[in-house]
């Protein structure tokens, strides 16, 4: 068995020192050290030796495993040392040739209109406040007027994380956030953020939407206040005599409440899927804070007065850039995003 061990590896030693290139390599170690190859061929065999002189040959038999692995790996090295010598010098690569460019990408379009929404609002003073996308029962709906079991809930399904948690259907509960946070001191900021509800995604309704919230507290506020910031966002958005349409609406936080219209920019007031063939697509709810509102943000609705309102992000931006389709915003197509 000793002699059978010393022969395999003299001839293994030289085998290795004659492998002519790394691919034959491969052959070398399956005949050596493979599963089946004749050092561990040799190993199995022990058992068949007297008991007294298993652990001296297993040693040595170990020993030279570990002798020709590092054998191995020493001339896989050199054979690729010398592989790429030879590449160098036939000269198949330019080592002065550029890398691979990782392309920068760009923001989506969502981000760049929000930016430019922010850049609107602050020319006008208002502030950006963040506020959380999961948030309680109380603070979307209670604390905006809207106790349990009342009706106005049912516009505003949503996406439940557990009892009294949910995920917001709109950016209205940080207007009772920031009230609480800076009464009672005057208020005007904007609240921009994603929105959830439980709804059809259709052309112009996506499940998930940007939406960004106005609020302005102070003395002597008026409906007045509210309808010139919105159409002066209008007018500097769309950088075009874009017609504003007020509408009286109903919102439980806002008394009276008003839904701001933009003429459709896509249809030329024609008529299409987006503007519902009405010729006008709506992107904004507002109204005068509620009495009840401003009472739980910690304001004396005898003293303070206040407006909001709750713009949404992809419809403007769909007239903006003439899309068609509110599900093309988050479909990840790059023909798309690429525009913008
Ligand atoms: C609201 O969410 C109110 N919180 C707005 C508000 C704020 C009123 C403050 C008064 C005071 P509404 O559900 O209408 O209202 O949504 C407001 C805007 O969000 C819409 O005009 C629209 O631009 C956008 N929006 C609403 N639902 C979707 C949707 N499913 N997909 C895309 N945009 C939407």
């Amino acid at each position: 068995m000793d002699e059978k061990l010393t022969q395999i590896q003299d001839q293994a030693v030289s085998a290795l020192e004659a492998v002519p290139h790394a691919d034959a390599l491969a052959e070398w170690h399956r005949r050596y050290l493979g599963k089946k190859g004749e050092l561990t061929q040799l190993l199995r065999s022990v058992k068949d030796l007297p008991p007294e002189q298993r652990p001296a040959f297993g040693q040595a038999a170990n020993q030279v495993k570990a002798m020709l692995e590092a054998a191995y790996q020493a001339r896989l090295e050199t054979l690729r040392q010398e592989e790429l010598m030879r590449e160098l010098q036939r000269g198949a690569f330019d080592v002065t040739l550029p890398g691979r460019t990782t392309p920068p990408g760009h923001l989506h379009i969502t981000t760049q209109t929000l930016r430019q929404i922010y850049a609107i609002f602050a020319e006008m003073g208002f502030q950006v406040y963040e506020a959380p996308d999961v948030e309680t029962d109380e603070l979307n709906f209670g604390l905006l007027n809207m106790p349990p079991h009342h009706p106005a809930r049912d516009m505003w399904d949503t996406f439940w994380i557990s009892e009294g948690v949910l995920l917001r259907t709109h950016t209205s509960p940080g207007q009772i956030r920031v009230m609480r946070e800076r009464c009672p001191e005057p208020i005007r900021v904007i609240l921009p953020g994603k929105c959830y509800r439980y709804e059809q995604i259709t052309a112009r309704s996506e499940h998930q939407f940007y939406q960004v919230e106005g609020l302005a507290v102070g003395h002597n506020i008026t409906m007045t206040d509210l309808i010139g910031t919105l159409s002066q966002f209008a007018r500097r958005f769309y950088r075009t005599e874009g017609r504003l349409r007020i509408r009286s609406s109903y919102f439980p936080f806002t008394e009276p409440s008003i839904e701001a219209d933009i003429n459709c920019i896509l249809c030329g007031g024609k008529g299409c899927r987006v503007c519902k063939y009405s010729g006008w697509l709506e992107i904004a709810g507002a109204g005068m804070v509620h009495p009840v509102v401003l009472e739980n943000g910690g304001y004396d609705p005898a003293e303070w007065s206040g407006f909001a309102f709750g713009l949404g992000v992809e419809r403007p931006a769909m007239l903006k850039y003439d899309i068609d389709d509110i599900r093309l915003f988050y479909d990840n197509d790059l023909r798309f995003l690429r525009q913008f």
